[in-house]
């Protein structure tokens, strides 16, 4: 069944490749209707590597998605990630024209494509254009300018691209199959739309999603992304240094690290251990539980290290964070792990997933989900402004842009 208010959030993970089916209703709720997930073929750090054999896992993600919700999915919201992803913020500035009376929408569309003006390498495709806060002859905190008097009209914006070929070879996969792409949406800004609300946006936040390749993030100051990037680390670096570091084989270690593992250091009795049972392949092992734990300890730290530094070099707004710290995806399931960025960042840490929706209970409470479940609602506020087919229309028209200008998505 195919119905009009249904949309898809798909994401091509390192970890899992999963499809998440959600309907918009009229009063502006949103349910989870269904959710298709595989483990992960074919993908390294959130990108691709082997082509066919990833289209056959979203084939079967969507197919499973298609029979738990009785939708037929005939276009997704496809989340994108990878250390290519750069971004940074830019200014851009017009003169209204003398013989206008007031600021028009027009102007709106002027400001977006000067702070656009910029060179990225020639590689590269323009992601977002996310608008932070517009200017009136140098008034600050403009909401709307439309309808306003004034001479200059000035915008702030944060600009997300990455490799062209690299987003269109996921963007492939997908098409390969009959299936459209609406969009294109960086994962970090898909996990904000469910994880933060406009309060802690607001106070200012930071948002992590750690999963199994990369670790995401993205920075709110009032209201607005300041900053946002990738990491190419994640949970499966963590897996494989136990697997070096126990010299246990990659799924007995996945499996060690889920079920026993921590990051917090010194709690353990002298001496105690892990006793692994003989199953079917491996023989039994008893391994030292505070070794487990600083192995586990140190990956995280090291992430969370390199964050912290890179937060640091470009505009430092660690300060200005007074909603604290959000740590969604499937590694903000590791013990202690909020500890541990708290000691890090020194700012209050929460573990996050997708709040205020409706629908699959399991799926809402997975943070291994939040990334598909945002897409939905960033769907919605999309639909809700522009009628479908809008966003076609407008990349037809503006061809650098791979995705959509954010005026209304914060
Ligand atoms: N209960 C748990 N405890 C610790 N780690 C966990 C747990 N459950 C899942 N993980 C880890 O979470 C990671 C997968 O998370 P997630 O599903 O968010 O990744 P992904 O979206 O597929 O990858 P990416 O976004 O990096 O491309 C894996 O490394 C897995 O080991
Ligand atoms: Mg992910």
């Amino acid at each position: 069944m195919a119905r009009a208010n249904i949309f898809v959030g798909l994401e091509i993970g390192t970890s899992k490749i999963c499809a998440v089916v959600g309907e918009s209703r009229t009063d502006g709720s949103l349910r989870i209707l269904g959710v298709g997930q595989v483990p992960s073929r074919g993908v390294r750090k959130g990108e691709i590597v082997d082509f066919e054999t990833a289209t056959q896992c979203v084939k079967d993600a969507i197919a499973e998605a298609e029979d738990k919700s009785d939708v037929t999915v005939g276009s997704v919201f496809l989340a994108i990630t990878g250390s290519h992803i750069s971004s940074f913020n830019n200014r851009g500035s017009v003169m209204i024209p003398e013989d206008q009376e007031e600021i028009e929408d027009s102007d709106l569309d002027n400001v977006r494509a000067a702070a656009a003006e910029v060179s990225i390498p020639s590689q590269n495709a323009f992601i977002h254009s996310i608008l932070q806060h517009y200017y009136v002859d140098g008034q600050e905190g403009v909401l709307n300018p439309v309808g306003m008097l004034g001479r200059k009209l000035d915008a702030d914006f944060h600009i997300v691209h990455g490799i062209r070929t690299r987003i269109q070879n996921a963007i492939r996969c997908v098409k390969e199959l009959d299936v459209e792409v609406e969009d294109a949406v960086f994962s970090p800004l898909a996990s904000a739309q469910v994880v933060l609300d406009h309060h802690q946006k607001n106070l200012g936040a930071l948002l992590i999603d750690i999963g199994g390749g990369t670790t995401d993030y993205i920075v709110y100051v009032d209201g607005a992304v300041k900053q946002s990037g990738t990491l190419a680390l994640g949970g499966d670096h963590i897996t494989n240094d136990i697997s070096m570091g126990l010299r246990l084989p990659i799924a007995r270690a996945e499996k060690l690290k889920v079920e026993e593992g921590s990051v917090i250091l010194g709690n353990c009795l002298p001496g105690e251990t892990v006793v692994l049972q003989d199953e079917s392949g491996f023989v039994g092992k008893e391994v030292e539980r505070e070794t487990l734990n600083t192995i586990i300890h140190m990956r995280v730290r090291e992430t969370f290290d390199l964050l912290k530094r890179k937060l640091q070099q470009q505009d430092n707004y660690l300060d200005y964070l007074g909603a604290g710290i959000f740590i969604t995806g499937g590694c903000s399931l590791l013990k202690g792990i909020d500890h541990l960025a708290g000691e890090v960042f020194e700012l209050p840490v929460h573990i996050a997933r997708a709040q205020s929706m409706a629908g699959v209970k399991s799926a809402i409470e997975n943070p291994q989900l939040a990334a598909a479940i945002g897409l939905i609602k960033y769907a919605q506020a999309i639909h809700m402004d522009k009628p479908r087919g809008w966003i076609s229309r407008l990349k037809q028209k503006l061809p650098r842009f791979l995705g959509l200008l954010l005026f209304f998505i914060s």
